[in-house]
């Protein structure tokens, strides 16, 4: 059993539509199991029970059922019962929280994808969360071409109604988020096969987790 951390660690997983997220958060999650760690598995939108009631109004419908701003105080508040009720009791009690989206997606999808913009998405980050933020992220990219081709494979929601333009600039949008913030975030070439991917990712987290204990 590995030692319990005093704070736990939160790790989101972010990128566009097809990256392979959520392959590699289950994936990361049972890594981390085996080497004795508590991780808890959630996902965004959703994550909570309240949250995941908001989670079907966001995935559901025409691509347009929502303006931009509607869906960003959508997310913001599905994200704030998350936080509140999921995550911050799970890292009190040490776990490491991985999560399938996190805040970067809203930055990505509405601030650059819908348009609204940085510095409404932040203002809307600190009214809701403060200054609560992951400790690791990691971006998964991907050609839009080539995630679009996977995504529609596997059936489609509401953001993949989007036009080619707007995952464009997604895709731009993440890069630039990790641009701004090299230490939390890493950008991970989401081209390679499963088992490259998971290799990369866990051992930027173990080398986390180690200097957390150091
Ligand atoms: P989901 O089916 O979980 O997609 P994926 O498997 O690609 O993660 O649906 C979530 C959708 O919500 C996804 O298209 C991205 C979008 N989204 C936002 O637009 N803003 C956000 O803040 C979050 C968390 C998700």
């Amino acid at each position: 059993m590995a030692e319990q951390r005093a704070r736990g660690l939160f790790i989101t997983l972010e990128g566009g539509e097809g990256s392979g997220k959520s392959t590699q958060v289950k994936r990361l999650g049972a890594r981390l199991d085996a080497a004795g760690h508590e991780v808890v598995l959630t996902r965004e939108p959703g994550g909570s029970p309240g949250a995941e009631v908001i989670r079907e109004l966001l995935v559901t419908g025409d691509p347009d059922r929502w303006d931009g701003m509607t869906e960003a105080l959508l997310m913001f508040a599905a994200r704030r019962d998350h936080v509140q009720r999921v995550i911050k009791p799970a890292l009190g009690g040490g776990k490491i929280v991985i999560s399938d989206r996190f805040a970067d997606s809203s930055m990505a999808y509405q601030g650059y994808g819908h348009g609204l913009g940085r510095e409404t998405i932040e203002q809307l980050y600190v009214t809701t969360l403060g200054d609560f933020r992951p400790d690791l992220t990691f971006i998964f990219d991907l050609p839009v071409d080539e995630g679009l081709k996977r995504a529609n494979a596997r059936g489609s929601n509401r953001f993949e109604g989007m036009d080619v333009a707007f995952h464009h600039r997604l895709r731009d949008g993440f890069l630039y988020i990790a641009k701004l913030e090299p230490e939390r975030c890493h950008i991970i070439d989401a081209s390679g096969t499963e088992d490259q991917v998971e290799d990369r990712l866990s051992a930027i987290v173990l080398k986390a987790i180690e200097a957390g204990n150091a």
